[in-house]
């Protein structure tokens, strides 16, 4: 397994997989989400809109997982994920979070995907502190056992490029 933190635009990618860090409701919104849909184009929506509700407004609960194609982006596949909105941190954010990063790389892995990005995902309006979320990212990350695949980290500023680099080397 190969792990990489980079400074770039997730949307100009060129993985198998990316990873959106969305909203329940999977129809968008600002942050990586609306830059995602925006790049892909609007079967993205159409796709996420195609997805059952497992209950009024939630097509993705916390923590899980949902599957699209990519559409017009250069990633073949999008993985939607929901992370934690920042509540104190004694509310199970890391768990949620984990989860997160956890379930893509379980997607990534069935479908014999050699690459995956994820943004940091909770990071932006959710607030989950980035040298926080970064040390979830990487415990989870090390502890998988997906060989084949290369993750990489993908950063919008340097602040979080930062964090995630120091919880690499700790
Ligand atoms: N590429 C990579 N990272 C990006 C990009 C991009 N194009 N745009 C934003 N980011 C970064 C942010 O800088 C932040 O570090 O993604 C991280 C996650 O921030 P948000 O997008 O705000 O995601 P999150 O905190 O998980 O909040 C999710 O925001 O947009 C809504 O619909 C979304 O309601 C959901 C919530």
């Amino acid at each position: 397994m190969w792990i990489e933190v980079v400074e770039a635009d997730i949307t100009r990618l060129e993985v198998d997989a990316i990873v959106n860090a969305a909203a329940p409701a999977l129809l968008g919104g600002g942050g990586v989400d609306g830059a995602i849909h925006r790049a892909a184009g609007p079967r993205l929506l159409e796709a996420c809109r195609a997805l059952p509700e497992v209950s009024p407004g939630v097509r993705c609960p916390v923590g899980e997982v949902r599957l699209t194609p990519g559409f017009e982006l250069p990633a073949r596949y999008v993985i939607h994920t929901v992370g934690p909105i920042w509540r104190g941190g004694n509310q199970g954010e890391a768990a949620e979070l984990a989860a997160c990063y956890r379930h893509a790389v379980r997607v990534a892995t069935g479908l014999e995907l050699t690459s995956i990005a994820f943004p940091a995902i909770s990071c932006g309006v959710y607030g989950y502190p980035i040298a926080a979320a970064s040390a979830v990212a990487v415990a989870v990350i090390r502890a998988t056992l997906a060989r084949e695949l290369s993750i990489t980290l993908c950063c919008y500023n340097a602040e979080t490029a930062s964090a995630l680099r120091h919880a690499l080397v700790t």
